[in-house]
């Protein structure tokens, strides 16, 4: 088993929802923390909550929506902590509602905060990881990059790009030393952006808690594991169904209630 403790973490998103619960699972392993997200507030908080572990904590505010904010995250992680260990792109955006109607801007954001940063990230921290020979990236995507999700559906094709990215990258760093995984939460309760609709997916989905995503994180990160489905149900046989077979994936999702789940989430 690998150890975290004393590493240097770039975790984006860390200011709420699932981000701080990340945050508190690896500084409780003993890692530094850089923390990024766009509220300084939050990221504040986040970071006094942490104190208790007595590691180092930066606090680093930022908008990774736009391009030059990446650099300077990485900048200043490098500056305030040293080399960057593990970057775990864990910051997302989900603008719900019919495609048809979706503005451009929220396409953009989304495929900027979930997709393009997270690849800008890696790009600015792989350099000095290839050559000390060691790193690890981990990608918050969502069971959304597996399986079709209407009403959501620039969300999950950022996820399933990010997803599919990252094992791509996997194999080209082969051998490099540098380890990547993806964590594929299904819906989380109590915390986040699904938390924040305050509904209950069928009996069929169910909902896992954030404590569990965290938990998934640093197991991807001490364990060495390429990917992680983090959800209520055990849905790997149907996410494999899916993908070989898309028309039985989508009778799958109207069976298991998730596309009039999705439809009643979008109309709020
Ligand atoms: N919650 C779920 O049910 C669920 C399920 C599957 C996957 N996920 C994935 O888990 C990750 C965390 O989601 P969450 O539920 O914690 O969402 P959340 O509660 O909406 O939090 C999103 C985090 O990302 C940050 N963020 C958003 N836009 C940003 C920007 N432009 N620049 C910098 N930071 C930005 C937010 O901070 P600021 O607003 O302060 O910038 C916040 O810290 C996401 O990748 C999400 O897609 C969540």
């Amino acid at each position: 088993m690998e150890s975290i403790r004393g590493k240097v973490v770039l975790l984006t998103g860390a200011s709420r929802g699932l981000g701080p619960f990340v945050a508190e699972a690896l500084a409780g392993a003993g890692a530094d923390l850089a923390l990024v997200a766009r509220s300084a507030a939050g990221l504040q908080e986040v970071a006094a909550r942490l104190a208790a572990h007595g590691g180092r904590v930066a606090v680093i505010p930022a908008d990774l929506a736009r391009e030059p904010q990446r650099a300077e995250v990485v900048h200043r992680t490098v500056a305030e902590l040293g080399p960057v260990d593990v970057l775990v792109n864990n910051a997302g955006v989900e603008n719900e509602g019919a495609f048809l109607l979706q503005r451009r801007e929220e396409i953009r954001e989304m495929v900027e905060v979930n997709l393009v940063a997270p690849l800008e990230l890696a790009q600015l921290v792989l350099p000095a990881m290839v050559e000390r020979r060691r790193g690890q990236i981990v990608n918050i995507a969502s069971v959304a990059g597996k399986a079709p999700l209407p009403w959501g559906a620039v969300y999950a094709a950022s996820k399933a790009a990010l997803a599919h990215w990252a094992r791509s990258l996997r194999l080209e760093l082969a051998g490099s030393g540098i380890e990547i995984s993806t964590i594929y939460p299904g819906y989380v309760r109590r915390a986040g952006m699904f938390a924040r609709f305050g509904l209950e997916p069928p009996p069929t989905i169910g909902a896992v808690e954030p404590e569990a995503v965290a938990a998934a994180v640093l197991r991807a990160l001490t364990g060495r594991r390429r990917e992680l489905i983090v959800s209520a149900r055990p849905l790997r046989p149907a996410l494999a169904l899916a993908e070989l077979f898309p028309g039985a994936g989508e009778w799958l999702m109207h069976r298991l209630g998730a596309v009039e789940f999705q439809r009643r989430k979008a109309r709020g």
